[in-house]
Parts: C-alpha cells; sequence; structure tokens
C-alpha cells in the first residue's frame, strides 16, 4: 500500500505531495488528534511532505512522524520551501526516517507560495512545477524498484540552529468564531478566547492567519516588516524543483 504524510498547514506542501504522488492513504501531520500508530511493511511506500520552516523540519511533525514504523520500507522524501532556501530540511527528514526502519530511495525540493510572505513565490506550484515534478515520476518509480538508499542528500550536520518564530494574534475583528482553535496544529490557541495565543505552543505556522474567515489574526507589523524585508531580499530569484538520488 502507498502511505502520504504530510504537514501543510497552509496547504502548499500538499499541493506538491499531490502532483508526485495523487493516490494513497493520506496521514495528516497537522491533527491534533493523531494518536494511531502505524507499523508498515516491507512492501508498503511512504511518500513524506514537510515544509521548511528556518531551513529545518517543524519540530512538531518530526514529533508525530515517529508514530510510523517502517521494515526496510522504501521510502521517498520532500521539502518544500518558499524560494528562499531549504538547508536542512531534507536531512533532517532523512536521518529521522532512517533510524525508523525506512529506506529512503528519492528526494526531492519543491517551492510552494511562501506561506508566512505570501507574495514570495505566490501561485506556486505552478504549471512548471508541475512538468518538472511529473518528469521526476519515472526516475522516482526506478529508484523504488531498485531499493537502494540515495548516496547524495543535502544539508548538513549538525543541523543549522533556529530561533522561534512570530506568533499571529488576533484583532478586534475575531469574531470567537472559534475556527482557528480548530484547526491549530500545536493548539495554541484558546478555546474560550481564540484571541489568545500561548506563544510557547506557536510554532507560527501561518495556518490561522490563511483560515480566518474575519483576516483578524496578523503577525506583528514592527517585527514582521522586518522579517519580510530580509527574506524577500533572500527569495527574488526564482528556484526550481530539484530531485536527489
Ligand atoms: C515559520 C515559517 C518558516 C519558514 N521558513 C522558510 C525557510 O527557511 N525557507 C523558505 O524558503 N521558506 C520558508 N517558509 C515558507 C514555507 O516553507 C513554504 O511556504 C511552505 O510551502 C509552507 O507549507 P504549507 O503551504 O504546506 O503550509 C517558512 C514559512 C513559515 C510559516
Ligand atoms: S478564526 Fe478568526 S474570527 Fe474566528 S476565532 Fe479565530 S481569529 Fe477569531
Ligand atoms: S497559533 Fe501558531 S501554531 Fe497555531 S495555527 Fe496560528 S501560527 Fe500556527
Amino acid at each position: 500500500m502507498i502511505y502520504k504524510a504530510y504537514f501543510s498547514p497552509t496547504g502548499g506542501t500538499r499541493k506538491c505531495l499531490d502532483i508526485l504522488c495523487p493516490e494513497g492513504k493520506e496521514i495528516d501531520l497537522t491533527r491534533r488528534d493523531y494518536y494511531e500508530d502505524y507499523h508498515l511493511t516491507s512492501s508498503d511506500i511512504l511518500y513524506v511532505a514537510l515544509p521548511s520552516f528556518g531551513g529545518r523540519c517543524p519540530a512538531l511533525a518530526i514529533e508525530r512522524l515517529k508514530k510510523i514504523k517502517g521494515v526496510n520500507t522504501k521510502a521517498v522524501i520532500m521539502a518544500i520551501y518558499g524560494n528562499r532556501a531549504f538547508e536542512d530540511t531534507l536531512i533532517e527528514l532523512y536521518d529521522n526516517l532512517n533510524s525508523q526502519g525506512f529506506i529512503i530511495t528519492a528526494a526531492l525540493s519543491c517551492i510552494a507560495e511562501h506561506s508566512m510572505i505570501r507574495e514570495i513565490a505566490k501561485g506556486r506550484p505552478d504549471e512548471e512545477d508541475k512538468k518538472k515534478l511529473s518528469s521526476f515520476k519515472p526516475i522516482i518509480m526506478k529508484s523504488l524498484e531498485k531499493g537502494e538508499k540515495i548516496k547524495n542528500i543535502p544539508g548538513l550536520r549538525p543541523y543549522k540552529s533556529i530561533s522561534k518564530f512570530l506568533t499571529p494574534k488576533a484583532d478586534e475583528n475575531c469574531i470567537r468564531c472559534g475556527k482557528c482553535y480548530i484547526s491549530c496544529p500545536s493548539g495554541a490557541i484558546d478555546e474560550m478566547m481564540p484571541n489568545l495565543t500561548d506563544e510557547e505552543k506557536c510554532i507560527g505556522c501561518a495556518r490561522c492567519i490563511a483560515i480566518c474567515p474575519q483576516k483578524a489574526r496578523k503577525y506583528e507589523d514592527e517585527a514582521f516588516s522586518a522579517v519580510k524585508e530580509r527574506i524577500k531580499k533572500l527569495a527574488t530569484e526564482r528556484k526550481e524543483a530539484e530531485l536527489f538520488l
């Protein structure tokens, strides 16, 4: 059986994974009620797609991914990033799955709209990305047939360190509908007072901003402007999806 595990707070990661692998049993790692243990066999195949947060895997995604175990099970991994860089995301994902019984036979990077700064990589993955990812498919199939570990994995150990990401806040337009509370991957939003966010728990994933029907959730202006200016300079040139074997 084919399994597709993904952590996609604002949908870009999932779009890229769906292009590469449209069918399979889905494991949504953003769900807070995700308690099932999965024991995959050597005849199963696992696809995993994670977004790059600060050039690393989101720690919450890695924690939930630990529930999926393999026995020499073949896996294809993807790092999705917002046209700046994915740095150590693939190597971190590789190391974790490798220690959980998986043989990683292919690794990919792909670009999606920047979930924090939506004007960066707007509309991606686009037609060009679809063509590029589709062109990788036959090569990935061959790598799965061969079943050999990849030799070329980008990134460095020890992985780069990351600082705390910005926490969005709700403004006076909040009508306390609770949608952000329900869908927050980390449980950082208060059920009774959804305009309150626990900064310690928040992973800065931007889902609450994307789903709020009132557009009430935002990053604080000053801190966000500084981050935005810095990242925009690093993400101007269009980057393309890559395959590593
Ligand atoms: C907290 C945070 C950190 C991010 N860090 C990076 C980064 O280091 N490099 C990059 O190119 N994009 C970065 N991005 C953009 C995301 O990797 C990208 O938009 C991804 O597609 C988001 O996945 P999603 O749409 O499934 O939520 C970051 C986004 C967020 C919210
Ligand atoms: S989704 Fe928006 S309006 Fe609804 S509770 Fe959250 S911040 Fe308030
Ligand atoms: S409160 Fe933080 S962790 Fe929760 S959805 Fe918003 S950005 Fe993501």
